[in-house]
C-alpha cells in the first residue's frame, strides 16, 4: 500500500510544476519572438508568476498543518537529509522566482505608464514604495533584482534536476513506489 500525499497537496505541487515550467518556457521563447508577440508574452509571465506566488503561500501553510506521508524504511540516511534539502530549497526558490519578479517590475522605471493586469482581468499592484524612489536608485533595484531573478532560475534548474533524478532513482533502481506518492489515486 503506497503512502501518498493528501489531494491537496498532489493538485498544488503539479499546479506549481506546470505554471514554473510555462514561465520558464515562455523566458527561453520571448528573446526569439517576434517583436509583437514578446510584450503579451511577458505579460502572461507575470501573471503565471504572480498565481505561483498564491498557490506557494497556500501550499506552505498546507505544509505546515499536514504531516507528508513517512519514507519507505529502505530510503538510507543521506537520501532522507538530501532529499528534505532539496525540498526546502525548492520552496525558497518558489516564494524568491515570484517576488524578485514583482519587485523589478515594481520598480521598472515605465510600471506607471503601464499596468499590469492579471491575466487581463484585473489590475494587479506595484509595491508602491519603489516607485517614489530616486529614478537612479531604481533603476539600479530592478537591475539588481534581474539580475537575482536571473540567478534563481539557475538555481532552479539545478533543483529541478535533483529533484527529478532523486525521483526516478527510487522509482527504477530502487524500485519503489515513488511516483505513487505524489500521484492521485486510491491504494
Ligand atoms: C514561477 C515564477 C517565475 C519564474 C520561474 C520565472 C522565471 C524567469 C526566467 C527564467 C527569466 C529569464 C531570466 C534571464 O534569462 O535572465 C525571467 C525573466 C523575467 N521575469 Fe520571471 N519568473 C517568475 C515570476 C515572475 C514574476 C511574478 C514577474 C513579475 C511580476 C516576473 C517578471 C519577469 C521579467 C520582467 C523578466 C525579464 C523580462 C525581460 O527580459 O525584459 N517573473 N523570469
Amino acid at each position: 500500500m503506497v503512502k501518498r500525499y493528501t489531494h491537496a497537496a498532489i493538485a498544488l505541487h503539479w499546479l506549481i510544476a506546470i505554471m514554473i515550467i510555462a514561465n520558464i518556457a515562455l523566458a527561453w521563447i520571448w528573446p526569439h519572438a517576434a517583436d509583437e508577440q514578446v510584450r503579451p508574452m511577458i505579460n502572461a509571465h507575470k501573471s503565471i508568476g504572480i498565481t505561483v506566488l498564491g498557490l506557494a503561500i497556500m501550499r506552505l501553510l498546507w505544509r505546515f498543518t499536514h504531516r507528508p506521508p513517512a519514507y519507505p524504511p529502505s530510503y538510507q540516511g543521506w537520501e532522507r537529509a538530501a532529499s528534505h534539502g532539496v525540498h526546502g530549497l525548492l520552496y525558497a526558490v518558489m516564494f524568491v522566482m515570484p517576488l524578485t519578479g514583482w519587485i523589478m517590475d515594481s520598480a521598472w522605471k515605465d510600471a506607471g505608464t503601464h499596468p499590469m493586469f492579471w491575466f487581463g482581468l484585473f489590475e494587479w499592484p506595484r509595491i508602491a514604495w519603489f516607485q517614489h524612489l530616486d529614478p537612479a536608485l531604481r533603476d539600479r533595484l530592478h537591475d539588481g533584482f534581474g539580475a537575482a531573478h536571473g540567478l534563481a532560475a539557475y538555481a532552479l534548474y539545478a533543483l529541478f534536476l535533483l529533484h527529478v533524478g532523486g525521483a526516478l532513482k527510487h522509482q527504477f533502481l530502487d524500485r519503489e513506489r515513488e511516483l505513487q506518492r505524489m500521484w492521485p489515486g486510491r491504494d
